[in-house]
């Protein structure tokens, strides 16, 4: 029987991906939303990718009753949870919002997993869990530092979660990816990233700034102890983040996972900062971005990459996309968008 995958968040950029890419590795899936921060959009342009009438279920995670529905209507194995806010802004300002959200709809999978006999989970966390790393580029072997906000701390609260629901009750397996900076589209232009009001990210405000949406961008500090004074993050493309979700849950699936909960870095294993990123997005698509030097802004870390080995060696994942090819993908998508 083909294997079918419910997609928390399946309207989101991420889970949209995702959900391309499991359709095209051969399984079924279902898309769960509320749609508070993301678009049917993103679910019919998976429809037109695929060719498939997926199955999209309205529904907040947090809604135990509703959730159970969706459980009770379809006969998914395993399940990919990224239903979650994710503003690190907004979480300093309204703590209740995240934790609700984000813990409450993470345990309700985990318990109507159980209920329902559903045994595999991958979860959605984040490099913001090792705060500013000791040592670069960053292992899974490296500490958990205290998070510097709410956003980051129901990350790794939820993989606690994760790890003891697994270890105490012996009938579920997960795997814990932590993301780093996740960018770009689908080359089909039909799905990215749809950020609403002003981008607090850096790749779609340099977008909305090539489109002439925003005036300048603000490129915050640059008096960072790095090569150039900005930032230096570990981007890495979307469709490349969506295909480490098809690998793991087929280890979960064909029983190669070594232990019933795992953690696996998402990322390149390249550092790159802010300005290089601008000028890359500059050569890649020839044109010029507006954008100036601004103050650092709160609770930004200086540097951080991935050491992806442990995702190389046993997911055998790597990511593939260069970063111009992500760079001109994520053009084509913002002039789709744009009728431009
Ligand atoms: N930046 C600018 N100007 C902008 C926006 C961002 O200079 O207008 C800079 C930031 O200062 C930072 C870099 O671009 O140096 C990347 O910033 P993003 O906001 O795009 O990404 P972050 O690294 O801050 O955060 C991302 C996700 C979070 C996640 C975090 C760590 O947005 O959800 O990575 O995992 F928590």
């Amino acid at each position: 029987m083909k294997e079918c995958v419910l997609v928390t968040g399946g309207a989101g950029y991420i889970g949209s991906h995702t959900a391309v890419e499991l359709v095209e590795a051969g399984m079924d899936v279902v898309l769960a939303d509320n749609l508070t921060n993301s678009d049917m959009q993103a679910v019919e342009g998976v429809r037109r990718i695929t060719g498939r009438e997926v199955p999209f279920e309205r529904v907040d995670c947090c809604d135990r009753a509703a959730l159970g529905g969706v459980f009770a209507r379809h006969r998914f194995g395993s399940v990919i949870h990224f239903a979650a806010s994710k503003a690190v802004g907004e979480s300093v300002c309204e703590p209740m919002k995240y934790y609700r959200n984000n813990l409450l709809s993470l345990m309700n999978v985990v318990d109507l997993m159980r209920e329902h006999g559903r045994r595999n989970i991958v979860f959605s966390s984040s490099c913001t869990v090792y705060g500013e790393p000791d040592s670069l580029p960053v292992t899974e072997r490296a500490p958990r530092k205290p998070a510097t906000s709410p956003y980051g701390n129901t990350k790794q609260i939820s993989e606690d979660i994760l790890r003891d629901a697994i270890a105490a009750y012996g009938d579920l397996r997960g795997i814990a990816l932590r993301y780093f900076n996740p960018i770009g589209a689908h080359p089909s232009a039909l799905i990215g990233e749809l950020p609403r009001g002003v981008p607090q990210n850096l790749v779609p405000y340099v977008t909305q700034t090539a489109a002439g949406v925003r005036e300048c961008l603000s490129v915050f500090g640059d008096d960072y102890p790095t090569p150039d004074g900005s930032n230096i993050r570990d981007y890495i493309d979307v469709v490349d983040l969506a295909r480490a979700h098809v690998v793991a849950i087929r280890r979960m699936i064909e029983g190669r996972n070594k232990a019933d909960y795992e953690i696996f870095n998402i990322g390149t294993g390249r550092g790159v900062s802010v300005l290089e990123l601008v000028r890359r997005f500059e050569q890649a698509n020839n044109l010029k971005i507006n954008h100036k030097i601004a103050p650092r802004r709160a609770g930004d870390i200086v540097a951080i990459w991935a050491d992806p080995t442990l995702a190389n060696t046993e997911l055998g994942w790597r990511a593939e996309r260069s970063l111009d090819e992500t760079l001109r993908a994520t053009w084509a998508w913002e002039r789709h968008l744009r009728g431009i």
